[in-house]
């Protein structure tokens, strides 16, 4: 295997000088082998030459063995560093698991029947899709810090996989800047909705598909309560999606549910005054009463997405458990007070007297959705 490598490792630099001598015909490049959008996009996502040091790429972020979301748990931030040291962003990563089956935002109507918005991509839905999501990360400056598209196209130009790009979008497509970068988007937006990111393996899979699988005794209880007394499930909906048929533990619908600023938070640490108002900031015009709102996320995998919330205000899920557990109205707010103390406050989250064991048995329960954990079981 390593002489055939080396073998063919000779014969490309003595193409390469052949060429530059300039009297041979051009040698016909190698065919690369055919991969599909879905492996192409998978290289994408995983290549930090991609950003402004080489030290970052998407899921630098987005990690498999963190759920999609920041694997980096040992800075003492509750949310990532970019590709240049030191430089951080306001918000915490979600997972980019299952965000695809997030509608264009739009308005719906919340469990009151009120209309509510709902969708996009980002924490206050500010792009469509995937796609348009994306373009994003690559360009700023507290992500991967490429100056401009064409930085990143020239260095997608210089990839081990440049073959397979053009074989997939032409071998045209690096003449126009607008066109490749559309394309390094729309290749990252298909591995990002294949099965490799979407597994739908968990445990609650397993029950979901067959109840003959059950859940144990306690986590059964945790579902009951989540259910039920919690009202979790109002946002975090566990019966299938309208347009997807699968379950997916959120309405992807947009609130304010009171959560506290977090003075770690590198965007506190100067003065501890800063606010997230997350939708009300990007609707054109403003509107404060959609302040503080955020899309409820997927549950699943949220054992392995912690810190928890915009900001990573809660490290663990029992501390999202003792937020969302009181037993009276959010108003007048609780201590900490919310980040975004407005009367926009959803009334879902209030009047919660859940028992410890309730508590414990939803943990157990939310524990269940971790993708794999049904591997053995039911896949
Ligand atoms: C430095 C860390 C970092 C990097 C690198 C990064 N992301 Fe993210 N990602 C985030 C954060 C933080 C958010 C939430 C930002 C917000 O809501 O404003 C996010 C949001 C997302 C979302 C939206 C999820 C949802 O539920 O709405 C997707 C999808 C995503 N990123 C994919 C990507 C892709 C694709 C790349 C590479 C091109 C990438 N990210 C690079 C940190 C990162
Ligand atoms: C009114 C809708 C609603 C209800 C009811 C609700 N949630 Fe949430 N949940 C949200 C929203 C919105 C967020 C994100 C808030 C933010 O980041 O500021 C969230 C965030 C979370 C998170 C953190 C997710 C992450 O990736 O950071 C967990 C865990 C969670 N909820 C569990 C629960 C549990 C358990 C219950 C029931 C006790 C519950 N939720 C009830 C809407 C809701």
């Amino acid at each position: 295997m390593n002489h055939i490598r080396w073998a063919s490792l000779c014969c490309a630099s003595f193409l390469l000088i052949s060429c530059g001598a300039g009297d041979d015909p051009a040698p016909a490049s190698p065919p690369a082998p055919r991969i599909t959008e879905i492996e192409l996009g998978k290289l994408i996502f995983e290549d930090v030459r991609l950003s402004a040091n080489g030290n970052q790429s998407c899921s630098s972020c987005h990690d498999a063995s963190a759920g999609f979301a920041d694997p980096d748990v040992t800075k003492d931030a509750p949310v990532s560093e970019g590709s240049i040291a030191d430089s951080f962003g306001n918000r915490n990563a979600p997972t980019s698991a299952y965000a695809g089956f997030s509608p264009v935002r739009g308005i719906t109507t919340d469990s009151a029947d009120n209309p509510v918005y709902v969708g996009g991509q980002f924490l206050d839905g500010r792009r469509d899709t995937l796609e348009e999501q994306a373009k994003d990360p690559f360009l700023n400056m507290v992500e991967m810090a490429n100056a401009d598209k064409q930085a990143v196209v020239d260095k997608v130009k210089t990839a081990s996989y440049v073959l397979n790009f053009k074989q997939i979008f032409g071998e045209d497509v690096f003449d126009n800047t607008e066109l490749a970068y559309n394309n390094i988007a729309h290749a990252i937006a298909a591995f990002e909705r294949s099965a490799e990111m979407n597994k739908f393996n968990s445990k609650f899979d397993c029950y979901l598909q067959d109840d003959t699988y059950p859940l144990s005794e306690d986590e059964q209880a945790g579902l009951l309560a989540f259910d039920e007394t919690g009202k979790c499930s109002i946002c975090h909906t566990i019966t299938p999606d309208a347009d997807s048929d699968k379950v997916l533990l959120t309405n992807f619908q947009h609130f304010n549910i009171g959560v506290p600023a977090n003075q770690k938070n590198p965007a506190n640490i100067a003065d501890g005054t800063y606010v997230d108002y997350g939708l009300g900031d990007v609707l054109v015009p403003k509107d404060v009463q959609e302040n503080g709102k955020f899309k409820t996320p997927t549950l699943r995998n949220i054992e392995l997405t912690g810190p928890y919330m915009h900001n990573g205000v809660f490290d663990t899920l029992e501390e999202v458990m003792a937020f969302y557990n009181i037993p009276e109205k959010r108003d007048p707010s609780p201590e900490p007070a919310p980040e975004v103390d407005s009367d926009n406050i959803n009334a879902d989250v209030d009047f919660l007297d859940l028992t410890e064991k309730q508590i414990s048995d939803i943990i157990l329960f939310m524990k269940t959705l971790t993708d794999g954990s049904g591997v053995g079981i039911c896949f």
